[in-house]
């Protein structure tokens, strides 16, 4: 198993075969022979936008020679937790992984850091205050995006007296993206008394969750004017919903989404969605190369900011042509 050593350390004791650290222990974990491997626990497959994640990270892997053990915690922070213990056991180099929900990690990162296993957040952030029992942490300012939606709005509306009365489907109840991405709207569009959310639930980040909800929506609010989507496939759903109750998406209720995968970027073209906050899911190579340097005990930034635009409906399809997820 490699630990955190300098380069020259490195080479040193990958050429004396490991023999103190007992080398692999036969369970499929940390190899011997200098190659680094990862132990990464992905959230799910909820959406787009995670399915180009996995596929940035899993590529990404293979390019650079790194082995790769993946799971798919399908939502569930107990099962991340499991990979991540598993993860541990089998004595991996480091571990990566994009947290479901913000809290409860403490316990099982102190485990890692015990271990001497060094611990990337990816896409994700999580509450704990000991900073110690991670690297570094790559992704979005999640508060930022939804900042740009709110900034967005507030100009949509500007010479309208209002009210205007916003639906709010949130991401996962408890993840970073659902806290930031409400607080950085919320806090944008209180500077105008006539924007008024007038529902807020959780459509999980799913196309089945943002269509169910939506529909349950329109049927207690006689006046929806705008839905702010916390990602595309939520928005996607809740386009199903709204033309299934004879409304225009885009014209009759005003949408704002977050992502920027195809299939939003479409739908954005098409004049379904009217704006999308771009969220950037190809962190494979950053990720790849933050594991490389930790593992050779390099230092590295305690924050890696994905870099991101937004998309009109214009621009979409300009776009559209080259876009790659
Ligand atoms: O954490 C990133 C978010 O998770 C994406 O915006 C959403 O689509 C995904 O499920």
């Amino acid at each position: 198993m490699l630990k955190r050593l300098s380069a020259a350390a490195l080479g040193l004791v990958v050429a004396a075969g490991l023999a103190a650290c007992g080398g692999d222990d036969g369970s499929g974990g940390g190899s011997d022979d200098g190659k680094i491997t990862m132990g990464f626990a992905q959230v799910g497959a909820e959406s787009g936008w995670r399915t180009a994640n996995t596929q940035s990270i899993q590529e990404s892997a293979k390019t650079d020679g790194i082995t790769l053990k993946f799971s798919d915690a399908q939502q569930k922070q107990e099962n991340q937790i499991k990979a991540i213990r598993s993860y541990i056991a089998q004595k991996v180099d480091v571990i990566a992984f994009s947290p479901v929900v913000e809290s409860g990690w403490d316990t099982v990162l102190k485990e890692a850091k015990d271990a001497e296993i060094p611990v990337i957040l990816t896409d994700r952030a999580i509450d704990s205050p000991d900073t110690s029992l991670y690297e570094t942490f790559i992704g979005s300012d999640f508060v930022v995006e939804g900042e740009k939606a709110g900034e967005w709005l507030v100009k949509e509306y500007a010479s309208s007296p209002g009210p205007v009365n916003i639906v709010e489907l949130q991401g996962t109840t408890g993840s970073a993206p659902a806290n930031d991405r409400k607080a950085g709207f919320a806090d944008v569009i209180k500077a105008d008394p006539k924007f008024t959310v007038i529902a807020s639930q959780s459509g999980d980040f799913t196309r089945a969750g943002g269509k169910e909800v939506m529909e349950a929506f329109l049927k207690a609010n006689p006046k929806i004017d705008v839905l702010y989507a916390h990602n595309d496939d939520m928005g996607l759903g809740a386009i199903e919903a709204i033309e299934a109750a004879g409304k225009k998406p885009g014209v009759d209720i005003k949408i704002i989404t977050v992502d920027a995968v195809k299939d939003g970027m479409q739908a954005l073209a098409d004049g379904k969605i009217n704006y999308i906050v771009e969220c950037s899911p190809l962190l494979g190579p950053q990720l790849m190369d933050l594991a490389k340097k930790v593992v050779a005990g390099e230092s590295i930034p305690k924050r890696v900011l994905t870099e991101e635009t937004t998309f009109t409906q214009e621009q979409a399809v300009e776009a559209l042509p080259t876009r790659k997820y």
